[in-house]
């Protein structure tokens, strides 16, 4: 066939899963006995303090139970384990900071910092079961942090350092956050960002009386505030604790962390995760998709403030002994060689990121070809991955070729905060490649595509993507919101029992193999960043100034969809600088309101909105006027169309 890359055959002869018919032989495994397959995994992978009798408990379905008889703790498994395995004195991290500087912890040097933070916490009071948000930018302390909680079976929320103060508040509410562990300032680019003053004032907005302890790691020592009682610094909590600290050992069920993120309505998510089916699959697919090994030096370019910092760098890679390079600073600073000058400084074997980075960077090389991959010896590379978004195939291309050198196989990761880590990629020992498609699932993944009655597709018919059966690092509930949960993952429209992922997808005629379509909701993915549109419409109707607003994606070459919101104010319609001057005004608005990364990259302005003459907005008209296309479709149930030729203009 055409366009397929095979996986190199040098890899194959060292892969975990070296060929198609190891692949076939997991996925019949499953097939044939899937509680038995899944149990076998479970066993050989980590280390349970009591051993589970029962695999899958599906009384309560769509609420599925893996494991739940069986106790361990998370950080045990992902340190503990390494200082009686042999790797007590290898690299687990190697911290490369935004200016460049490198600091190295082994597994012991981590596993003794996790334990006295946790004794820290514990002598604040913060045990099993309470919340804990961090809101802290890339570090050692912030994956320490991470693990501590895990220790003492907190459940924590890590909320990216680049939501504004209300998300944050809004974000600490809905956990019920007991304490908030944080930084002085975050450094990106060369720039210091405040992230302690942030906390502050999210506590300023009110509602959080939960929050007892504010604790904060000196990163840039710039301004802090202290409230004395509330605030203490990292080191203080850390200073005289014991370097031991016993686990926890808390049921598999129990969930070791909430992330937030944004679905078809105005409020996040919080999507929780279990402990033991969620690590189960983090350090598995470490194993299967990246074919971790001793001696790699594995780089995943994710923030903790995403899932793919929780699964692909805070506890896949810990669970399996690797060393890895965690990364502060951004793509572009002090040049767009900052990947490829890291990648060769550390030797880095594996490498992951985003397509949206890969996209900019191609751009970068085009401009100055001082920074194009070429100029750096990147012959440690053995590995690629992509995530977050669909890698369009020249971007594969480029990699694969550029990057990896045509010798890495590229593994295109789908997957979601919901699913817990990867569902659908190729395996780069065995999968032929072809850029553009994430390929097929990985053995016990019972991915589909179905119609709207949640009928099977043919291979070739689009529709939508669904996983039929449980799997144990899925999605356990909705934060404080179990129907929520049930609705929006398991609609009855589908049967109540398929996994909705909120993607189309469409499945190759000759191969089988899926084409993720983007999502079929209202949730945007601009640089592989997961925003609902109804967020940022909330966010815009707040302001004094607007009556309504409809937000639509438009697609972009370098970060995949950009933001473009059409705005009627409730004074009459701006033209001219008057409506730039209000457009830059509402894009910093929403940023004061969600976060940078919300930012409308275009604002329009109209005396009204598309609708119906039942009042509904026309979104699908909104967005073929936001790519600059004139409207070909029927506009006769349009109740106003001369507002079109309004919204069509820019500003
Ligand atoms: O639309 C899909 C897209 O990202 C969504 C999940 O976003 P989030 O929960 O923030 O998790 C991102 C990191 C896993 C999906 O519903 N997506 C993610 N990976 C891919 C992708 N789309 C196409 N190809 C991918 N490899």
């Amino acid at each position: 066939m055409q366009n397929t890359y095979l996986p190199p055959a040098a890899f194959s002869a060292s892969a975990a899963i070296p060929d198609m018919a190891a692949y076939e032989a997991l996925c019949a495994h499953a097939e044939r006995d899937y509680q038995g397959y899944w149990g076998k995994l479970a066993r050989e992978n980590l280390a349970w303090h009591v051993p589970f009798t029962r695999v899958l408990d599906e009384s309560e379905a769509p609420f599925y139970r893996w494991f739940d008889d069986g106790k361990l703790n998370v950080s045990y498994n992902c340190l503990d384990r390494n200082l009686h395995n042999g790797n007590a004195g290898k690299t687990a991290i190697i911290f490369e900071a935004d200016g460049g500087a490198v600091t190295r912890v082994t597994y012991r040097e981590l596993h003794e910092r996790v334990c006295r933070l946790a004794n820290g916490l514990r002598s604040r009071g913060i045990g099993k079961g309470d919340r804990v948000v961090i809101y802290m930018a890339m570090s050692i302390e912030g994956v320490a942090a991470m693990l501590a909680c895990a220790r003492i079976g907190a459940t924590h929320s890590v909320v990216f350092g680049g939501f504004s103060a209300k998300a944050l508040q809004e974000r600490i509410i809905d956990a019920g956050a007991v304490a908030v562990i944080t930084a002085d300032e975050q450094q990106r680019g060369g720039k210091r960002l405040p992230l302690k003053a942030i906390v502050d004032e999210a506590l300023a907005l009110g509602g959080c009386a939960s929050v007892k302890d504010v604790i904060i790691y000196r990163r840039t020592g710039g301004g802090v505030t202290h409230v004395s009682d509330r605030d203490i610094w990292l080191h203080d909590l850390m200073e005289g604790q014991p370097a031991e600290c016993e686990p926890e050992w808390v049921g598999a069920e129990h969930p070791l962390f909430i992330l937030y993120t944004s679905g078809s309505t105005g409020t996040p998510k919080g999507v929780q995760h279990s402990s033991g089916g969620y690590l189960l699959w983090a350090a598995l697919t470490m194993k299967w998709s990246f074919d971790i090994k001793p001696d790699d030096v594995y780089w995943c370019t994710a923030d903790i403030g995403w899932v793919t910092g929780h699964s692909y760098i805070a506890y896949g890679p810990t669970a399996v002994g690797a060393t890895q390079v965690i990364f502060e600073g951004v793509p572009t600073y002090p040049d767009a060689g900052r990947f490829w000058e890291t990648i060769e400084k550390h030797r880095v074997s594996i490498f992951y990121t985003a397509p949206t980075a890969i996209r900019s960077l191609i751009k970068a090389a085009e401009l100055d070809p001082t920074v194009h991959p070429k100029n750096y010896d990147l012959s440690s590379l053995r590995l690629l991955g992509s995530v977050g978004e669909p890698i369009n195939p020249e971007a594969w291309l480029w990699y694969y070729r550029h990057v990896g050198g045509e010798r890495c196989p590229v593994v295109d990761t789908f997957w979601q905060t919901e699913t817990g880590g990867h569902m659908i990629t190729p395996l780069p020992g065995a999968t032929p490649m072809v850029p553009g498609s994430c390929t097929l699932p990985l053995p016990g993944i019972m991915a589909a595509i179905v119609d709207e009655a949640g009928q099977d597709v043919p291979n070739g018919q689009g529709g939508i993507l669904v996983v039929k059966r449980p799997w144990p690092s899925m999605i356990r509930n909705i934060w404080n919101n179990p129907k929520r949960y049930q609705s929006s993952y398991f609609p009855e429209e589908l049967g109540g029992t398929l996994y909705l992922a909120g993607d189309g997808a469409i499945r190759s005629k000759d191969t089988g193999y899926f084409t993720i379509t983007g999502r079929i909701d209202d949730v945007l993915n601009v640089s592989g960043h997961r925003m609902g549109t109804m967020e940022i419409e909330s966010a815009l109707v707040a302001n004094p100034l607007v009556a309504e607003a409809a937000v639509v994606g438009k697609p972009d070459e370098t970060t995949g969809e950009s933001i473009c919101a059409f705005v009627v104010l409730k004074q009459a319609r701006p033209t001219g600088d008057e409506a730039r001057k209000l457009a830059l005004e509402l894009r910093n608005w929403v940023a004061k309101e969600i976060g940078p990364i919300a930012k409308p990259k275009e604002i329009r302005f109209g005396d009204n909105l598309p609708k119906t003459r039942s009042g509904k907005i026309m979104r699908r008209l909104l967005r073929v006027l936001a790519k600059g296309e004139s409207i070909s479709q029927d506009v006769s149930t349009l109740e106003n169309p001369a507002i079109l030729e309004q919204l069509a203009k820019a500003v």
